[in-house]
């Protein structure tokens, strides 16, 4: 029977800019709290790092160690002139970027010893990637080629009985992209998962 623990945030998490609601971040702590000591999890795109603190406390209980994936220069949605673009992230290079405020947060947080960041594609570190994950957390491009490329870079890393959670799965393209739904359509195919949490528009599935 795993340990049970509680989530306790060290920071105002409403002040971390994010796309993620409260009670998604707390099933993703849960999600991560449940992993062996000494597991390994990976989370695509962390932006602000809000996804990222709720992923690094569950890690940080068990012992665990999150490699947060992010180039840190926005997707397609972040970019000037986009719909989430957000002025103040631009860098004193003139460029889009959410390093400095990621740092911050995570710093802040408590977990510069939990969470590795990865200034890196995800296709790119997943081509470097050996071992095998207890969790994956497909938040990054939400283009269908960035999400299914996503998708086919990790799926193949995920342990029996590990986790693949992903966000932004939208039933019908008025709330939504169709990208993250089109990936958990497939991996539910796929006949490799089974799901076990559905919160907003998070879905967390078990690799049978
Ligand atoms: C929707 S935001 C992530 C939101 C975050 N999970 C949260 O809780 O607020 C998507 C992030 O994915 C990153 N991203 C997009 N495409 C990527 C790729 N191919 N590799 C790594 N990161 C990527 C972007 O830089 C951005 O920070």
């Amino acid at each position: 029977m795993p340990q049970h623990f509680e989530l306790s945030l060290p920071i105002d998490i409403d002040q971390v800019k994010g796309f993620l609601s409260h009670a998604e971040g707390e099933a993703l702590f849960r999600c991560a709290s449940e992993l062996e000591s000494g597991a390994v999890a990976v989370e695509i795109g962390s932006y602000c790092g809000k996804s990222t603190v709720y992923l690094g406390l569950g890690c940080k209980a068990t012992n665990s160690t999150l490699f947060a994936v992010d180039h840190h220069r926005g997707s397609e949605e972040h970019q000037p002139g986009e719909m989430f673009h957000d002025s103040a992230l631009i860098d004193d290079q003139g460029a889009f970027s959410t390093l400095a405020s990621f740092r911050r947060t995570i710093s802040a947080a408590g977990l510069d010893d939990t969470v590795i960041a990865v200034l890196s594609s995800s296709a790119q570190f997943a081509q470097a990637w050996r071992g095998s994950l207890g969790l994956v957390f497909i938040d990054g491009g939400h283009s269908l080629d960035a999400a299914l490329l996503d998708y086919r870079s990790w799926v193949g890393s995920i342990a029996s009985k590990g986790r693949l959670a992903i966000h932004d799965v939208y039933p019908g393209a008025e709330a939504g992209g169709q990208a993250p739904i089109t990936v958990y359509r497939l991996a539910l195919a796929s006949g490799l998962f089974k799901e076990i949490v559905a919160v907003d528009s998070l879905r967390i599935l078990e690799r049978l």
